[in-house]
């Protein structure tokens, strides 16, 4: 039960009235989700169709994965006719990026028209009826899907859509435009701490009505008011660590500290096993398949089952199945207590096991980012596919990150022409001043005539794109020189370079 929320929940009971769009923003532990289910939890008993999604600090890379959760399992349990209707008129393009799942769209504006095709599928699916759009975490949500969140927010006027967003605002960046563009047009509602009063409702709740005054205010004072931290105290039936909380309020240990001890006591009640299965999930995060766990680790399906049972029972996971932990500071914990190499073999399993699975690129590299460099050439394959998925949904940033790690792989030196290429092309979409000396490495490393009056022309773009008008016709002029009359194609394409950066070149 919820206490000290009644303006919260008058505000969500608003939002399905009306439409539009509510941000729930707070720390960690304030009541963010709960909101946000009880909001779905109202939608769902009023008939609404619901769409959720949950940014996750592994997939802030992967770009649309937010777009992608809030889709793709409504999209999977459809009949034939019903996607029919979702993807008609503008909305086709949606269908082409959510069920052609390895497929570019090699447009110009591909993410342009991505994003009005995801809105005309969220018309479609909303229909006669209502539709509720809940992302819970945003602030770990990938950019391309916040972005699209705020073009929608921008245009629910006439639409039966109600969004509702929940955020911890000191973990965005400042200046990240796209969550402005959001909170902008949003109600933003910032539930507090809990008071003594409220606490001890909370308290009585779960110990029972005739808890003292004194505990009550003692366990307020040792959570701060903080609902996470309050419920962590009372968890378990664990009563020395209550009274070992309460005898050092605001004592020297960090309150994070105290959750990774009291979570670490909770598994090793368990099966060795236990502890194994909570690092594998904590890596692959919350949501995932247990089988994909159970292969990390190495057992079988039933005892990963049983074991994640366990988990559920000592509270350090919320659900089985699909496996979620209890809160994400709990699996920031568990993760916490892995060693480096422990975390970096996990994800090394995982990124197997998801691609595998045929899982979207971007999901196998958000875990390959994270493995040492091993010249691996499968690992560069997945990163450079993930790469221009990334670039063709209008995220170069992201690109250039997973770009970058590719060539620290490193790749083998003939296809490392074809990376720097790449990366340079990333960067300068990006803004990125480093294009350059990606590009130039390039061209210093190609031999062959054509390959080099080629990459010639894209240096000269690249500088032109960075105003650079000087550089832009210095390399044009010598790449002229160096194909003579061998190529007349590259030669004409060379000339037109040359006119162009020339214009803007004083000289
Ligand atoms: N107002 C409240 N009254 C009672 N319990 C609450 C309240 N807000 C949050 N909780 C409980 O505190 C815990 C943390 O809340 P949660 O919604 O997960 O926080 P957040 O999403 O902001 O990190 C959950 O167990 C939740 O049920
Ligand atoms: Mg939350």
């Amino acid at each position: 039960m919820l206490v000290a929320r009644e303006l919260e929940l008058a505000a969500l009971d608003e939002l399905l009235d009306t439409g539009g769009i509510v941000v729930i923003e707070g720390g960690p532990g304030l009541g963010k989700t709960a909101l946000v289910e009880e909001c779905v939890a109202r939608a769902r008993r009023g008939g609404w169709r619901t769409l959720r999604a949950q940014g996750s600090e592994l997939e802030v890379g992967f770009s649309f994965g937010v777009v992608r959760q809030l889709f793709e399992r409504d999209l999977a349990s459809m009949t034939e006719a019903d996607r029919g209707r979702a993807f008609a008129g503008p909305a086709a393009l949606a269908g082409d990026f959510l069920i052609g799942r390895d497929r570019v769209v090699d447009a110009h504006d591909t993410s342009f028209a991505l994003l009005h095709g995801l809105y005309w599928l969220t018309a479609n699916l909303a229909g006669d009826g209502s539709l509720l759009v809940a992302v819970d975490d945003a602030h770990w949500a990938d950019s391309v899907s916040m972005r699209w969140l705020g073009y929608l927010a921008r245009r629910l006027e006439g639409l039966s859509v109600a969004v509702v967003v929940a955020m911890r605002p000191s973990e965005v960046a400042a200046s990240d435009r796209f969550v402005s563009a959001i909170t902008s047009v949003a109600s933003v509602l910032r539930p507090g701490l809990l008071d003594v009063a409220a606490a001890a409702a909370v308290v009585r709740n779960v110990l029972g009505s005739r808890v003292s005054d004194a505990r009550c205010a003692a366990l307020w004072r040792a959570s701060g008011g903080n609902p996470f931290y309050l419920g962590e105290l009372l968890r378990g039936g664990s009563r020395a660590m209550q009274h070992d909380a309460i005898e050092r309020p605001g004592g020297l240990e960090r309150p994070t500290d105290v959750v990774t001890r009291h979570v670490a006591t909770r598994i090793r009640r368990l099966d060795p096993g236990a502890a194994l299965l909570a690092g594998a999930l904590a890596i692959l995060g919350d949501g995932c398949e247990l089988r994909h766990a159970a292969a990390v680790t190495g057992m079988d399906l039933d005892t990963a089952s049983q074991l994640a049972a366990g988990l559920v029972d000592v509270e350090v996971l919320g659900a089985s199945d699909p496996p979620r932990f209890l809160h994400p500071i709990v699996r920031a914990a568990v993760e916490s207590s892995l060693s480096a190499d422990e975390r970096r073999r996990f994800h090394r399993a995982a990124a197997t096991e998801l691609a595998a699975d045929r899982a979207a690129p971007g999901q196998v590299a958000a875990h390959l980012m994270r493995v040492s460099p091993a010249a691996d050439a499968w690992v560069l394959g997945c990163l450079r596919t993930a790469a221009r998925l990334a670039m063709a949904s209008g995220a170069p940033v992201e690109a250039s990150e997973l770009l970058r790690r590719a060539l620290a792989e490193p790749p083998a030196p003939q296809e490392r022409v074809e990376v720097l290429r790449e990366l340079a092309a990333a960067d300068v979409t990006a803004g990125r001043a480093s294009a350059v000396d990606w590009v130039e490495e390039a061209l210093s490393l190609t031999a062959d005539q054509r390959a080099r009056a080629a990459i010639a022309h894209e240096v000269a773009q690249t500088y032109a794109a960075l105003f650079r008008w000087v550089e832009a016709v210095d390399v044009t002029d010598r790449a002229l020189v160096e194909i003579g009359d061998r190529d007349a194609a590259l030669s004409a394409l060379l000339e037109a370079e040359l006119v162009v950066d020339g214009m803007h070149d004083a000289r």
